[in-house]
């Protein structure tokens, strides 16, 4: 966001539901009495979506044994609070669950401030630590960092221990600016321990949230009020590491499926089947923003004080536009109760632009009862071909849909003939996107997309006859449908545009897929053409089990594909991930490896057409990535921790797995982009 003058950010200011507060010209010593009492501010203290001249601070301080109603902000340049540059008295109600936004502008660009709250009685939140964005003519490195998917009931946060630990030990040109949070910052599906005695895994279940609603489902809980899930953002803000990676760095927040429902998309959940949830997505979007410190908007941008819950009704969807989006005007109301799509400048180099996957996507045709006669079964993958009919509907082979598709030898009416294709954005959101794309003279055009766009195949038509079952379906099995790589239309007509205008800086930085991947987007693989145009990354999770983990227990040890998936060089050695080695260059280097026990030999046997789009790939992988974004390239660095299944007590978070960064330079107008490994450190599984 651009330096804006007085008017314009109280404008802004009320249209997030902020309270503002202006700096002041002269700093001086703090005159609060402040007496630190972290008890009474519970969930620590936060701040969110920075600007070269504002960013946004939170708190919560609920009713103790001593209640309060107004709270003292005070924001200063240094952490004693001896240059305090600006200080304001706001309101805190029950309305808003006792949490507390407000904007503090008129600040300086590139610069770490200091802030805290203090109760009528003296009472004090902890002190937090912020930094604004530098100026939008700042052409400096940009540094931050982008994590997903902390599942603090299955495991620890120990990443944000290491990330403040490694960031304080950085050169102030190289710490970092922000933390971007992808999505699954809660999980809404619960496990009581008492439910599920033998824990997720080896992890242990944490007794975390007992919703006082709620409902249960098979063998878990999910939230069904405002209450329910504010009560999850309550014990989630709980954890240390959490507490304090969000006191210590600014947070830019984008939501993915668990804030609001698993598999739920629009205002639908979806447990076996879609049914209408307008009233649970409206509590939901609420929570966020109550928890939530970001420039998070009305559609309308009306004055959004306190957030206002449109009262709905849930009422089943029958009617869609061309983009599958439910015209039902609660299914509306609900969606566009809160807008959290957005994009701002970050310097010379970044704009960054963060797509909401969720609230305007059309049910994945995975979900709906026509896909069940094209469900693999005797795979974990589905069949790529009938994947791209499926989503393409009406538009698949140039307007010219197949009436039928033969799958396991039979001919099965196409149910998808006259269906218009699926739809990750929708098409407002879409036409915005697509224009600030156009728009952008960034250096780099960073788009926080909360799902992944690379293509995991697996290509199971290469199995030797021995093995058992055989794929007999058309095309690659594809491990990932759900994503953008199962709404192949709408992310190739995205791929398209910045390939026909010649757009270059695209990375797109993911979350969601519970592993680290690197690789360059092309809208085809071969045997098709093979051209890419922007490059993307994906981090590993905080904390959420990922694929080689779920093998590792699902998967039988007398299973014939098991070497596809796990590797283990003798009975008493540990597993590792060969899905790693299997999705960058296919089933056959797998297998070689079981064979042989050599990795060399392995790669001998590698299918070269399988992954040219994929550097990088680890299912097993847990921590954060970090992004330098300079003008000439920029350089992305996974860090890996060990699986976190319980909370570290040293100081860095625990060992380091390993760490290993690509950079790529930027790429010329018409130019494919490359990604470079840059350095390793530690030992890299199965990955080569
Ligand atoms: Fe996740």
């Amino acid at each position: 966001m651009s330096r804006v003058n007085r008017r314009e950010f109280i404008k802004q200011a009320a249209s997030c539901g902020a309270a503002l507060v202006w700096r002041s010209m002269a700093a001086h010593a703090s005159t609060v009495r402040w007496q630190e009492r972290r008890d009474f501010f519970p969930q620590g203290v936060a701040s969110g979506d920075p600007a070269s001249d504002s960013v946004i601070l939170w708190t919560r301080r609920p009713p103790a044994s001593q209640a309060a109603e107004k709270l003292t902000v005070e924001v200063a340049e240094d952490s004693a609070f001896r240059r305090v540059v600006a200080k304001s008295v706001t309101q805190i109600s029950g309305d808003a669950d006792w949490t507390c936004r407000v904007m503090v502008a008129g600040l300086k660009p590139r610069a770490i401030y200091w802030y805290r709250f203090t109760d009528e009685h003296g009472f004090g939140s902890r002190v937090g630590r912020t930094v604004t964005a530098p100026a939008d003519q700042d052409n400096r490195p940009i540094n931050f960092a982008f994590v997903s998917c902390q599942n603090v009931q299955q495991g620890a946060c120990n990443a944000y221990r290491r990330m403040i630990w490694e960031d304080e030990r950085k050169p102030a040109a190289e710490q970092l600016g922000f933390v971007l949070h992808l999505g699954d910052f809660v999980y809404e599906i619960v496990w009581y321990p008492e439910d599920r005695p033998q824990g997720m895994y080896a992890r242990r279940l944490r007794d975390l949230v007992r919703y006082e609603s709620g409902e249960k489902i098979n063998d878990f809980h999910v939230p069904t009020t405002l209450d329910d899930y504010r009560n999850l953002y309550r014990s989630y803000l709980l954890d240390p590491d959490l507490q304090d990676a969000r006191a210590h760095f600014p947070f830019v927040c984008m939501w993915d499926n668990h804030e609001f429902s698993w598999k739920g998309w629009q205002s639908q959940q979806n447990f076996g089947s879609s049914r209408p949830a307008q009233k649970v997505k409206i509590a939901a979007n609420q929570a966020w923003f109550e928890y939530q410190p970001g420039r998070f908007l009305k559609p309308d941008h009306r004055l959004l004080e306190h957030f206002q819950a449109p009262r709905v009704s849930n009422t089943p969807l029958k009617t869609f536009d061309d983009h599958g989006l439910g015209l039902e005007e609660n299914n509306l109301a609900a969606i566009n109760s809160l807008k959290t799509y957005r994009a701002f400048r970050y310097g010379k180099n970044v704009e960054m632009i963060l797509t909401d996957n969720r609230s305007y996507q059309s049910e994945s045709i995975s979900l709906q009862p026509l896909f069940a006669p094209f469900q693999v079964q005797d795979f974990p993958a589905q069949s790529e071909e009938i994947i791209l009919t499926l989503d393409a509907g009406k538009t698949f082979n140039h307007g010219k849909p197949p009436a039928t598709i033969r799958f396991k030898g039979q001919e099965l009416p196409n149910p998808r003939r006259d269906a218009a294709p699926q739809s990750v954005l929708g098409s407002v959101q879409k036409r915005w996107f697509l224009s600030r794309l156009r728009k952008s003279q960034a250096t780099w055009k960073i788009w926080g997309n909360s799902f992944g766009m690379l293509d995991l195949r697996l290509d199971f038509q290469n199995l030797p006859p021995e093995i058992k079952p055989q794929w007999t379906y058309p095309g690659y099995g594809l491990t990932s449908i759900n994503d953008w790589s199962g709404y192949r239309t709408e992310r190739n007509e995205i791929l398209a545009v910045v390939r026909r205008e010649k757009i270059t800086g695209l990375i797109t930085v993911v979350g969601d897929r519970h592993s680290f991947q690197a690789g360059v987007l092309s809208e085809a693989l071969p045997p098709k053409e093979f051209k890419p145009v922007a490059a993307e990354f994906i981090t590993g999770s905080v904390s959420a089990p990922g694929g080689a983990e779920a093998a590792e227990y699902n998967m039988a040890k007398d299973h014939p594909l098991r070497p596809i998936y796990l590797h283990q060089a003798s009975p008493d050695s540990p597993l590792s991930p060969a899905i790693n080695l299997s999705l960058m260059h296919g089933v056959r280097a797998a297998l070689a490896l079981q064979k042989t026990g050599d990795v060399k030999q392995a790669l001998a046997a590698r299918n070269p057409a399988h992954a040219p789009h994929l550097s990088f790939i680890d299912l097993g992988g847990h921590g954060y990535t970090t992004v330098r974004a300079a003008t000439a390239e920029i350089e992305v660095e996974f860090v890996c921790i060990p699986r976190p299944v319980e909370r570290s007590d040293r100081t860095d978070g625990g060992d380091l797995k390993y760490r290993v960064a690509h950079r790529v330079k930027r790429w010329k107008s018409g130019e494919a982009p490359e990604l470079l490994r840059a350095k390793t450190e530690g030992e890299l599984p199965l990955i080569s």
